[in-house]
């Protein structure tokens, strides 16, 4: 055997002092010099939109929580437009991504979306509104048929007889379904009775909140003004239709839910002109989708509290509760909780 020359041996002590040679060096720990790097887990986080006050506090409490569990995360938004949302996903499925975090801007069509993961072996976590008829692999969010519980218990109790508008979310989003469902068992059975009127009823196409008040307007013209209570499924339509009422020095004559607790909706509760709202802590649905998706990509199977059925599967799932916000309760739920300090809702 020849012998190796004295550049090869000065080039091999520096690469053993390096830690470079394959083979040397300490028992095979992951990380350490002698295997190839650990590829960090990459997941890929999809919104709707920015537009409700509480997407970016979504966004940066899951980007937070998932860069301290170690991963790197990838995050698009795609402004209410469904086939935006389309082209950034499939854009985050080529970068490699071990986790879908989807929250749909179009349940039905979303599941187009799982499809195209699961063909590149991505699992798909559904968060905070469920994607139908797919094999969604989890999914978080809040108890949502709950939330439209409180809303219509709350309304039925402060209007138990009169004249109701009731403004549903947006159609594409199986939320908006489950919270009228909720919001109706408290309210179809006084109309049943006679008691209750129902003068308007329809969906808020994207939510938005310019949609809501020109609704709003209609149907306060088309009735002459003669509203009692409004169930207004989210913060920023409420904040649309008080307007409407405000153009008709009504705001604060008739009840209006809400949800979400915005500052903006907190802000109206506080000065008179809406009477509740819901609070779901989306830092902690966010913190604990990040978990879940971390376990997901390491192939581990955690254990959800419950299961959702999207009309293809039974979803395992994991449902935050929801709580109701009055005038009686901002300090305790949401200043208690860090959510706003006191002088965001009370100062100017
Ligand atoms: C969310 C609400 C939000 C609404 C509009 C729903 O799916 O659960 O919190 O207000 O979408 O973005």
């Amino acid at each position: 055997m020849r012998k190796p020359s004295k550049f090869l041996v000065a080039t091999m002590i520096a690469a053993l002092a390096l830690g470079l040679v394959a083979g040397c060096g300490t028992s095979g720990t992951s990380g350490t010099a002698n295997q190839a790097p650990v590829k960090k887990i990459k997941i890929g986080f999809s919104l709707p939109t920015l537009k409700e006050a509480r997407y970016p506090i979504d966004k940066d409490s899951f980007v937070k929580a998932a860069q301290d569990l170690g991963a790197e995360i990838l995050v698009q938004t795609a402004n209410n437009d469904e086939t935006l949302q389309k082209s950034q996903v499939e854009d985050l499925i080529t970068q490699g991504i071990n986790v879908l975090v989807l929250d749909p801007q179009n349940a039905v069509s979303a599941a187009d979306l799982v499809n195209e993961a699961h063909n590149a072996k991505i699992k798909v976590i559904s968060y905070d509104r469920l994607i139908m008829n797919a094999d969604v692999d989890a999914y978080v969010s809040f108890d949502n048929e709950k939330v439209g519980e409180l809303q219509g218990e709350y309304i039925t109790k402060q209007v138990a007889k009169g004249n109701y508008f009731v403004f549903a979310g947006a159609p594409t989003d199986n939320n908006a379904t489950l919270f009228k469902k909720g919001a109706m068992k408290f309210i179809q059975p006084l109309v049943d009775k006679g008691d209750i009127k129902v003068l308007f009823d329809q969906p808020v196409p994207d939510w938005d909140p310019a949609k809501a008040m020109t609704m709003a307007e209609n149907a306060l013209t088309a009735n002459k003004n003669n509203v009692n209570a409004i169930l207004a499924p989210n913060d920023g339509t409420a904040g649309g239709i008080i307007q409407a009422l405000a153009e008709q020095k009504l705001a604060g004559k008739v009840v209006v839910t809400g949800q979400d607790s915005e500052l903006a909706g907190i802000k109206r509760i506080v000065a008179g002109t809406q009477s509740m709202t819901v609070f779901k802590d989306v830092r902690t649905e966010a913190q604990e989708t990040a978990k879940l998706a971390v376990e997901m990509a390491k192939g581990q199977a955690p254990t959800l509290n419950s299961k959702v059925n999207n009309q293809k599967i039974d979803v395992p799932s994991l449902l935050l509760t929801p709580i109701v916000v009055t005038k009686d309760n901002i300090d305790k739920v949401l200043v208690d909780s860090g959510w706003f300090t006191k002088a965001q809702v009370y100062g100017n």
